[in-house]
Order: structure tokens, then sequence, then C-alpha cells
């Protein structure tokens, strides 16, 4: 059925005979020649059907855009003038003597090199027809090369492949489960796993030692543009490792990974840092280290000021206030720019966005030009000068407030800056950030930072009881240009300590037991001490192939509602279906996620 790919058709193939099979991208007739470009996952290849070949002509003459076609032919040199550079089969062209139409095509709902005037709804309800674009085939592929990669490079370094079960009970990773009902046992549900998180832990205490999986994940959560509802986990856990083990073994792999499939060279050891100097520095724990600017604290410099805006937030220990300095900012920023920006940091709940522009420093106060000037004593505006070295010309940005508010909209700030003005000062940027606490207080409960069965720091959970707020987890998340695209753990093996942490999240005993107590028995058969990771392969492969957009990477993804265009899941079904999984629908049947046809989709 074919000979040779697209691609492969070239030069050193001149006057031999080549079967080539794939579709039809594009057909001229030129002159009472015709002219097809066949395409396949390789690429484009020119076939030419010439008149004198009667039979085979009129053949080729039937063939439309999209037909499915087999031909034989002989490779030419293309006539002076015409080859293609952009082409590996550019320098020639088969001249086709066997033409044998597969399949024909309906004129299809978009050109697949028109794809960009087209809504991304239809491309997502066509999804088979988008991937034929040779960007998203060219993406797929990068894809695959990346879990061969991973695949090799674990394999190698001894850890074995392991499934794990997709119908299981809830692991608690922090975002809804989807949920699917049980006909056997009426009333009572399977959870798809947010991530293998408890099955590999098991798989330690029954001795495998080093295991791993490329495996989808579930969660029912808010998705945004790197985040699907079931997406690819590289999940990864070895027994009697610390940190150091870890992260220099996955470390070396994704270092091998970029400079296999997109040849970036990485440092030799990634930066490390921790989570407080990453919020205090960047309001961020997945910074992206390309962008050069720093938050500078100032809380000390305006606590005594008459300006309320910023002395309020300063007296109190929630709260931030940080000067974010752009330097030359004053030429690169426009008036409407910073109308912009104001109107971007409120989406994080910020009230405004002061700024001053540093025009003259030698003239003090004249020298500064803003609204907030004027409520700010010369002492103070001195400090802030020198505190973020401030020259002439340059612009500071300030934050005032509760301290996730500050963090979250100056951190965007900073980002979007960033981009917008292209700030970076390098292609690449991966760090490592650990000594997240253990807990977050949110509504007077806590929440694990990481999940449940990350080891805190303190090894004793008495001590873990008494001082929960300022314990350090063992945990250590990969950042990557902003991405977070691993995080990981040295896990609990101690019943005693999982429990405490059970106690410390308001689980109760009983719950814990009915919840977890295969854990917690687990744990008491002999568990190693262990750890672990996992990468979200969709996001690596984001970043290998330079894209934004996670649909872009995922053959079938999600639109923004959870729903699939193409398949038109979720969908409702059948009575009976319902009846035997004793399920009685309640409200009247609304499906927020379909989408009707005419409809826009929110992506
Ligand atoms: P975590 O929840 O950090 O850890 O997930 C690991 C990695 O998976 C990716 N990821 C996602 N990618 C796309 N869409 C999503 N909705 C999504 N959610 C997460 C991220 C993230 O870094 N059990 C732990 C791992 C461990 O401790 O070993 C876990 O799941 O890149």
């Amino acid at each position: 059925m074919r000979s040779h790919y697209s691609a492969e058709v070239n030069e050193k193939l001149i006057d031999q005979v080549v079967e080539i099979s794939g579709w039809v991208h594009k057909r001229r007739d030129h002159g009472g020649v015709i002219f097809l470009d066949i395409r396949d996952r390789t690429g484009l290849v020119q076939l030419v059907f010439e008149p004198e070949n009667k039979a085979v002509f009129d053949q080729a003459d039937h063939v439309r855009h999209e037909y499915v076609i087999q031909a034989k032919g002989i490779v030419k040199p293309r006539p002076s003038g015409q080859e293609n550079p952009n082409l590996a089969s550019g320098k020639i062209e088969i001249i086709g003597n066997e033409l044998n139409i597969i399949n024909t095509a309906k004129t299809i709902p978009f050109q697949i090199d028109e794809h960009q005037q087209v809504g991304e709804d239809i491309r997502l309800k066509y999804r088979y027809i988008d991937l034929r674009r040779e960007e998203l085939q060219k993406k797929l592929i990068k894809r695959a090369e990346i879990s061969r990669y991973i695949r090799r490079y674990l394999d190698d370094h001894g850890f074995l492949d392991i499934e794990t079960p997709f119908l299981t009970k809830a692991t608690p990773e922090g975002a809804r489960d989807y949920l699917v009902p049980s006909r056997n046992h009426h009333g009572n549900f399977y959870a798809l796993p947010q991530s293998p998180q408890l099955f590999k832990q098991l798989l330690m205490v029954s001795g495998f030692d080093r295991y791993y999986q490329i495996v989808k994940c579930f969660r029912d959560e808010d998705l945004r543009a790197d985040r699907q509802p079931e997406f690819t986990q590289v999940d990864i856990e070895a027994s009697f490792v610390d940190e150091k083990i870890i992260m220099d073994t996955v470390e070396n792999m994704i270092r091998g990974l970029f400079k296999t499939c997109i040849n970036v060279d990485f440092a030799d050891s990634f930066p490390i840092l921790n989570y407080a100097e990453a919020m205090e520095k960047y309001g961020s724990d997945k910074p992206d280290l390309r962008i050069p600017l720093q938050f500078v604290n100032i809380k000390e410099t305006v606590k005594n000021e008459e300006f309320k805006v910023f002395s309020t937030p300063a007296n109190d220990e929630k709260s931030r206030v940080i000067a974010l300095k752009l330097p030359k900012g004053n030429e690169k920023l426009t008036r409407k720019m910073i109308d912009e920006y104001t109107k971007f940091v409120s989406i994080y709940g910020a009230r405004g966005l002061a700024y001053i522009k540093v025009n003259d420093i030698a003239k003090g106060k004249e020298g500064l030009q803003s609204p907030i000037v004027k409520n700010l004593s010369e002492k103070a505006l001195q400090e802030i000068i020198a505190k973020t070295a401030a020259e002439n010309g340059d612009m500071i940005f300030f934050g005032a407030g509760k301290a996730n508010v500050v963090n979250d909209a100056m951190g965007a700030l900073r980002v979007k800056l960033g981009h917008d003005l292209n700030l970076f000062t390098t292609k690449w940027a991966p760090l490592w950030v650990v000594d997240f606490p253990m807990f977050e207080e949110v509504d007077g409960r806590y929440h694990a930072l990481h999940h449940p069965f990350t080891s805190p720091k303190e090894n004793n959970p008495e001590a873990l009881l008494a001082d929960p707020q300022n314990t350090l987890s063992r945990a250590y998340d990969m950042v990557i240009n902003g991405y977070e695209v691993g995080g990981g753990s040295i896990r609990i093996h101690d019943q005693k300590m999982q429990s405490a942490v059970f106690k410390l999240l308001g689980i109760s005993e009983q719950e814990a037991n009915e919840k977890f107590g295969f854990l917690l028995d687990a744990l008491q058969y002999g568990a190693p001490s262990h750890g672990g990771i996992a990468f979200g392969l969709d996001r690596l492969a984001m970043l290998i192939t330079g894209t934004t957009n996670i649909r872009d990477v995922i053959a079938f993804p999600k639109t923004q509602t959870a729903s699939c265009l193409m398949t038109e899941a979720p969908s409702n079904v059948d009575s009976t279906q319902l009846t035997e999984l004793g399920i009685k629908l309640t409200t009247k049947e609304d499906k927020p996620s379909e989408v009707k046809s005419g409809e826009q989709a929110a992506i």
C-alpha cells in the first residue's frame, strides 16, 4: 500500500518507482496537467498526472480535496524554478501511472490551511479534520516522542511500569471527583482517580521499590489554559529515598528530555528557591524566572505614613505592601496601558494600581510624578527609591492589601509586564520550589498545601500537633517558565504521623478509618520510607512544543466547560440505564455543558 512516506521521497529516488498513500491536500490543473499535493503525517509530496496516460489522467480528474488515494509513479526532478525549499520532497515530483481512489470526501467544513478564520468550536466538533493540520500533527508526534523518552529513561533507571485502577475511591488532591455509579451496589459510587497517589504508596509497601506510570488523572475543577479535566501524569514513586535522590533523578530526566526533544541545554543543576522566598519576591509559588522583576517589601517604610491605603495594610500581619519597579517604565508605558493594567489587577481583587513615575531623583518629591506622591512623606519616598534602586525613567508600581490579593494581583502583573514588554532575560528558567508549609489556614481550617500524605519536616507527631502552622513539609515542585510541571514529596510512612495529619485536617478518627483505613492499615504492616513526584505530561508537551494552549497537545481535548464538542459528552442516558444504576434524576434534564448546534461554545 505504501513504499514511502511523503517526506521520504527525495532526489535519491529519482527514476525509481514509489507507492504513496494519503489525502489530497491540494489539486491544481495547469495546462492540461493535474497536480495533486498528497499529504500524510510526514508532510506533502507532489503527484503529477499527464494527459498522455489517459486512463489514469481521467481518474485523477475526478479527485477532489481530502479524497484518500493511493498512487504509484516514477520520481522525477521538478522542472528548474519549481522546487519548493519548504518541503522535504520539494526537489522532486512523482509522475503518476497508477491511481486508486480509496475513498471520496464531502466538502470539509473548513480548509485545513485556513483554520485561523474558523472558530475553535467548529474545529473541536470536527477534531479529526483539525488534527490533519501539520501544526497539530507535529505537536502530537512530539508528545509521543516525549512519552517515549520518559519511558526509556525510567525503564533504564529501574522503575517498573505498573497500572493502578481507574474505578476506585476518592483520593483527596484538592479538586472535586468525577463519580461513577455502581450497578451492583446501588447508591455507591466509584471515583475516578485524581492521581494514583495512594496506590503508588501501597506498591511501595508491597516492595516494588521503584514504580512509574504514564496515566490519566481526572479532576472536576475550574479549567484554565493549562488545565484539563482529564490529563496525563508521569507518576513516579520510590522507596528508601530522600528529597535529593528523587529531585536529582527526575531533574536529570527533564534535562535529557529537553535536550533530546528540542536541543535545549538546561543548567547543570536547577536553582532551588524556598516557598517563603518565592512568595516574598514574586508573589507566586511557581515564579517565571525569565522575568527579572521582583517585589520589594516596603511595609516598614510606610508603616507610619498618613496615607491609609499603605499604612493600614503595613500594620496588619496578614497584609503586604510591596513595590514593583519597571526599569525604563516611563518610556515603555502609555497612560492607556497603565489604565489597562489597573483593570487587569482588579480581576485579582486589587482595588487600584498605584504607581510613581521617577522623572528626576535629584529634584526630590518634585521629580516624582504620581497621584499618590502628595500623600507620602519625603522620607518614605526617598526610602522607596533607595530600596527599589530606582533610576530616572523608571516606573514603580505598588501593591497594598491582604497578602493573597497582593500576591495574586501583583504576581500576575509581573508576568503580564514580562510578556507584554518582552522582558525575558533567558528562554528557559527551570527551578525547584521547596520548603512549603505543611498547611494553609482558610476560614479557620487547615488544608494540606500539597496532599495529606506529604511528610512534615518534623518527625514527631506530638510536635506537629503542637505547632502545625510553622511546620514545613518535605514537598518539592518543579517549575519551568512559570508553569508548575511537577510536584511531589517524601511521604508519611508512620501510621501515627498520618493520623496526626488527618486530625489536623479536621478528619475524625472514624472518617479517617472509613476513607483511608486501608492506608492506615498498610502503614502498620511494614511500610518503607518512600517518596515520589508526578509531572504533568500535557504541560511538559506544551512547553516543548511552544504552545500556551493545553488543547494543542491533547488529541481530543475538552472545552472550558468540560464538554467534548465532537462526541457531545457529557450526554443524557437512557432511562433504563439509570434504573439499572438505581438513579433517579431529581431536576429536569439540564445539560449546562451541552452545546446545541449554532451556539458558540465557551472554550
Ligand atoms: P499535583 O496535584 O501537583 O500532584 O499534580 C502533579 C502535576 O500534574 C499536573 N496537573 C495538571 N495538568 C493538567 N490539568 C490539570 N487539571 C492538572 N492538575 C495537575 C501539574 C502538576 O504539577 N499525587 C501528587 C503527586 C505526588 O505527590 O507524587 C499530585 O497529583 O503539572
